[in-house]
């Protein structure tokens, strides 16, 4: 039984990675954030502005809690790791951080609209970047630097070695 879950900050290719991934290993992409707009049949940008942070939260964890003992690439949402019950969930499973640099990622999404924390000034997105990373690697098994490799190479370097 193979479940492979990522994490990584917003913009660090989680999906796109858990694509290709998905595509190699033959096995289904769960993508938790796709998974809690369709079930809640609401965006999470809505989500957040009817019903707070504290609420996708809550959504988010139930979802996470479900996968246990399913099979497949398992894409986080960037957030996943704020709440403590969760890290301490996701240090029992398969888990690999898609470490992006900051610049990187402030490149990838300076067109996005869509995510809730990335509407907020650059040094309070910043701080969170930075804020988020020691709990991203206290979870994970394996840490791929994404600097300079397509998605499709991260997920070939996954592959080759696991
Ligand atoms: C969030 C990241 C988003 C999404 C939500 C909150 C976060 O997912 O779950 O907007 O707290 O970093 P991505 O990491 O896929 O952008």
């Amino acid at each position: 039984m193979t479940a492979i879950y990522l994490v990584g900050f917003m913009g660090s290719g989680k999906s796109t990675v858990g694509q290709y991934l998905a595509e190699l290993t033959d096995l289904p992409l769960i993508d938790l954030d796709q998974v809690i707009e369709q079930e809640a049949d609401m965006s999470i940008k809505t989500m957040f502005k009817e019903y707070g942070e504290t609420y996708f939260r809550q959504l988010e964890h139930d979802c996470l809690m479900r996968t246990l003992g399913q099979e497949g690439i398992i894409s986080t949402g960037g957030g996943i790791i704020e709440r403590a019950d969760n890290r301490e969930w996701l240090k029992k499973q398969q888990v690999i951080f898609l470490k992006a640099s900051w610049s990187d990622i402030v490149e990838r999404l300076k067109h996005d609209n869509d995510r809730p924390l990335w509407q907020q000034g650059l040094a309070d997105k910043e701080k969170l970047f930075y804020r988020r990373q020691p709990l991203y690697e206290e979870v994970s098994q394996r840490i791929i630097d994404t600097h300079g490799s397509s998605p499709e190479r991260v997920a070939k370097i996954i592959v080759e070695k696991t």
